[in-house]
């Protein structure tokens, strides 16, 4: 993968990015690209530094050091609105859905944050269809068990219309039934546009996935694709051991 196919439209290549915490090197010279068009995993321990690298893409936390290039600019230290309106789009590993709002209406919330203005009607219904949320539409989110809160959390970030779909542990904490509605958004997102899917399910990161980075300690172990990630010694020592 060269630098340019990284920071084609729908891109994002990282390049030398640092993170720490006071004493705590969370993301610590950690280099990727994220083709556009491609879906790669990201796996690694519990404090590998997954989450903080996401936070780092969506603006959430600025970089002590590093680029996020993207469509030809420089993301690192951009207020996330502004990264949410260039496309890039996360989900967090809790759902953060608006309680008190219906499914419905946290759905269409993703669409004015992406500032694309509300998702006309049919376009809200199906990708509530696509999500298995019809019946629920008109119940307030918070009424409802922690895995469908996922699903909408998903399917708000998916009517914002990202280019790039940064996913935290979509399927944590699911039911067999959730997670097969996850991976068929995820799977129908993936055929035009990029994604960065973080999950501790290698089986999930194998069928989607075309390539995976492998984090420890905040540095990156090693990536490839995933038939060689599974059987590499010093990821098996780390994660699979
Ligand atoms: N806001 C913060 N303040 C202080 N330390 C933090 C903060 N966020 C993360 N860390 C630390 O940075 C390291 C990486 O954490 P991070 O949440 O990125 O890991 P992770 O790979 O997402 O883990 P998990 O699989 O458990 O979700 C950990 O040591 C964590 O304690
Ligand atoms: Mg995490």
């Amino acid at each position: 993968m060269t630098a340019a196919s990284g920071s084609a439209r729908g891109g994002v290549e990282i390049r030398r990015l640092h993170k720490s915490f006071g004493g705590v090197r969370a993301v610590w010279d950690v280099s990727f690209t994220v083709p556009a068009g491609k879906t790669v995993g990201l796996i690694g321990p519990n404090g590998s530094g997954k989450t903080t690298l996401l936070n780092l893409l969506a603006g959430y936390y600025k970089p002590d050091a590093g680029e996020i290039l993207y469509g030809g600019t420089d993301l690192a230290g951009l207020p996330p609105e502004r990264i949410a309106r260039a496309g890039v789009v996360r989900t967090w590993q809790d759902p953060r859905i608006v309680p008190d709002l219906t499914v419905a209406e946290n759905v269409a919330i993703g669409a004015l944050a992406r500032g694309a203005g509300m998702p006309n009607d049919a376009a809200r219904r199906a990708l509530l269809a696509e999500s298995g949320l019809t019946a629920v539409a008109d119940t307030p989110a918070g009424s409802l068990p922690y895995g469908q809160q996922k699903l909408v959390a998903i399917a708000r970030s998916l009517a914002a219309s990202p280019a790039v779909l940064l996913l935290d542990e979509p399927l944590a904490g699911l039911s067999a039934f959730e997670r097969q509605h996850v991976v068929a958004l995820i799977q129908q997102f993936r055929t035009t546009g990029t994604v960065l899917l973080v999950d501790h399910a290698f089986g999930v990161i194998a069928q989607l996935c075309d390539h995976v980075v492998v984090l420890n300690t905040g540095t990156k172990l090693t990536e490839g694709p995933p038939g060689v990630i599974s059987k590499d010694p010093s990821v098996i020592e780390v994660y699979f051991g």
